[in-house]
């Protein structure tokens, strides 16, 4: 894997290879991550500084505290790195943020502080797609290669993706309302879960009875999801017990939400292996760590797939998949110009 990048200030073309260090940065939502990798998978430092107990008091994030908070963390999550890595910029390879999707202010700091260690060392620049990034996490002490389907399961995201190489991957299906991390989040916030809900529902879905409410399953056609339908229906379940004063069988509830929810996945990625033909799948994004869609995709072992899902310090978000990202895929933006964007176009 050699690809040949070019610096900014002098055009020296930096050759990137299964020895170069790159130094990536996160700080699209309210992670501040800044990590050192070797050849795209080997993890030398992860730093990750996290704002979850300050956006926890407002049930959210809150984009501009966030962006604040990730220009307070930058330099510090920066040195740490460069620190435990026992490295300093002269010998790093490339420089690598994150340019979107995500909230544009944090996005912003991020990004430019990447540009500017790269400008300051004389260094490649390269920016990376966030989603891209939770599928590299795949490739952290792993041997895997493409071609592979992955289901992208995050805050904001629902994907599942034809990787058929390093520079061809499609969209195969994508949720057509909510995320499945925002779905998780919501049904939380309903039954009094503080946030981000999703891994406390996960912990109380361990301990109920999935089979306790019938709730309904995405019914679009396709590789596609809808989880609106799930959302009401939840809300109707807890209502009938609310109207009634009655307690809330709440590891029941949030097990039979789990269970709908990782069957609809596991049907729709059964079905595009069968499909695609492909014989590996990676799981990835931050509800990559929910404990029963990684046990329900995992069994797909048991028929002969290859199954993947990152560690669970690299299911959410950081910067080692950053790095592994602008390692391995070739549709990165290596351009001092690219500007950060929201949404995907
Ligand atoms: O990928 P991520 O860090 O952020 C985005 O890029 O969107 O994912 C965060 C999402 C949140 O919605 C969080 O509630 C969810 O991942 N999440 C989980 C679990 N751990 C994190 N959802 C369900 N079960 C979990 N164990
Ligand atoms: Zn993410």
């Amino acid at each position: 894997m050699n690809k040949v990048k070019n610096t900014l200030f002098s055009n020296k073309p930096v050759t990137i290879d299964n020895n170069a260090l790159i130094m990536a940065i996160e700080s699209s939502c309210d992670e501040t991550a800044c990590a050192v990798v070797k050849g795209g998978r080997e993890v030398l430092s992860n730093v990750v500084a996290s704002q979850i107990k300050i956006h926890e008091e407002y049930g959210g994030v809150i984009p501009e505290i966030a962006a604040r908070e990730h220009l307070e963390a930058i330099n510090v999550v920066i040195d740490e790195a460069f620190k435990q890595a026992g490295v300093n910029g002269d010998n790093i390879s490339a420089f690598a943020g994150t340019v979107g999707p995500g909230l544009v202010g944090c996005l912003l700091v991020g990004m430019n502080a990447a540009k500017s260690l790269a400008l300051a060392y004389d260094k490649p620049f390269i920016g990376v797609n966030h989603l891209n990034a939770h599928l590299a996490a795949n490739f952290i002490d792993t041997d895997l290669k493409p071609p592979f389907v992955a289901l992208l399961v995050s805050g904001g995201h629902t994907q599942i993706i034809k990787v058929n190489s390093y520079s061809d991957m499609q969209i195969i299906g994508e949720t057509i309302d909510d995320a499945v991390g925002e779905a998780y989040d919501k049904v939380a916030r309903l039954i009094g879960l503080p946030y981000p809900g999703g891994p406390k529902l996960d912990k109380l879905a361990q301990v109920g009875n999935p089979f306790a409410f019938k709730l309904p399953e995405s019914k679009v056609g396709g590789y596609d999801f809808s989880f609106s339908g799930l959302k009401t229906a939840s809300l109707r379940l807890v209502k009938s017990f609310t109207d009634k004063d009655l307690p809330l069988p709440l590891e029941d509830i949030c097990a039979s939400f789990q269970e709908c929810v990782s069957s609809t996945l596991y049907k729709k990625v059964k079905h595009a292996l069968e499909e695609t033909g492909y014989t590996q799948v990676v799981l990835a994004g931050g509800v990559a760590a929910n404990s029963e869609i990684r046990k329900k995709i995992f069994s797909l072992k048991d028929i002969g797939y290859s199954v993947y899902a990152p560690q669970m310090k690299y299911c959410t978000d950081n910067a080692s998949m950053v790095a592994s990202a602008a390692f391995f895929f070739e549709n990165t933006f290596d351009n001092i110009d690219v500007e950060v964007f929201s949404r995907v176009k």
